[in-house]
């Protein structure tokens, strides 16, 4: 199982965002990239993947690779199926998440529980521009990969990240977007650490 944590520092927690302008909603268009990258090949879906956006340290959107139906390759239907979400906020109660399409759920919970959970399954691996060298490690076998928006992570999300990182790898010498990022990490653990083409 692969699982992607994107933390949305800016993001909605309600459903009054505007799919017409989704850079102005706390980057719901890189968010829904990213959603996208992890999930989608070119005609199909990873099935081993788990996705979680954390929205503004308060909710968290989850998408199953196994059971995800209707996710598109276009941004602005993605961001759709995380506004559904967002508009039935309050019925997620505590942190027992409320299924809000196929394969979609929200929950009420923010980066460190939705990390906790997360980790129960992986090796916590944070993805960023200074870390270990990806062509010189061992990808992990069940990746928890973590990255941030389009701005650097919030001390208060790195203080929560030291208690769980248990890599930091780097892909490469240049600052990529979040969903580039997705895409170099999959074709990581691929090929085998970039061995087997
Ligand atoms: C625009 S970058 C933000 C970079 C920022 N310095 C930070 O503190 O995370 C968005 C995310 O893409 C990922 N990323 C960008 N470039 C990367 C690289 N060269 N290697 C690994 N991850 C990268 C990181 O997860 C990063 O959090």
């Amino acid at each position: 199982m692969r699982q992607f944590i994107v933390v949305g520092q800016d993001a909605p927690t309600t459903d009054e965002f505007s799919l017409d302008a989704l850079p102005n909603a706390g980057r719901m268009d890189l968010l829904a990239r990213c959603v996208t990258a992890s999930l989608l090949l070119s005609h199909g879906i990873r099935e081993d993947v788990r996705t979680f956006l954390v929205l503004a340290d308060a909710f968290t959107v989850r998408f199953e690779g196994r059971e995800v139906r209707r996710l598109n390759p276009d941004e602005r239907s993605t961001a759709a199926l995380v506004r559904t979400a967002l508009a039935e906020r309050e019925e997620a109660i505590g942190h027992i998440p409320v299924e809000t399409s196929p394969g979609v759920s929200l929950s009420r919970v923010g980066f460190e529980t939705t990390l906790e959970t997360a980790a129960k399954d992986g090796t916590v691996c944070q993805l960023h521009e200074d870390g270990e060298p990806a062509n010189g490690c061992e990808p992990p076998a069940d990746p928890v990969f973590v990255l941030s928006d389009h701005q650097n992570l919030g001390e208060e999300y790195v203080a929560v990240l030291d208690g769980y990182r248990q890599q930091q790898v780097t892909l490469g010498p240049e600052r990529l977007h979040a969903d580039q990022a997705i895409t170099v990490a999959h074709n990581w653990l691929d090929t085998d650490g970039f061995e087997v083409y």
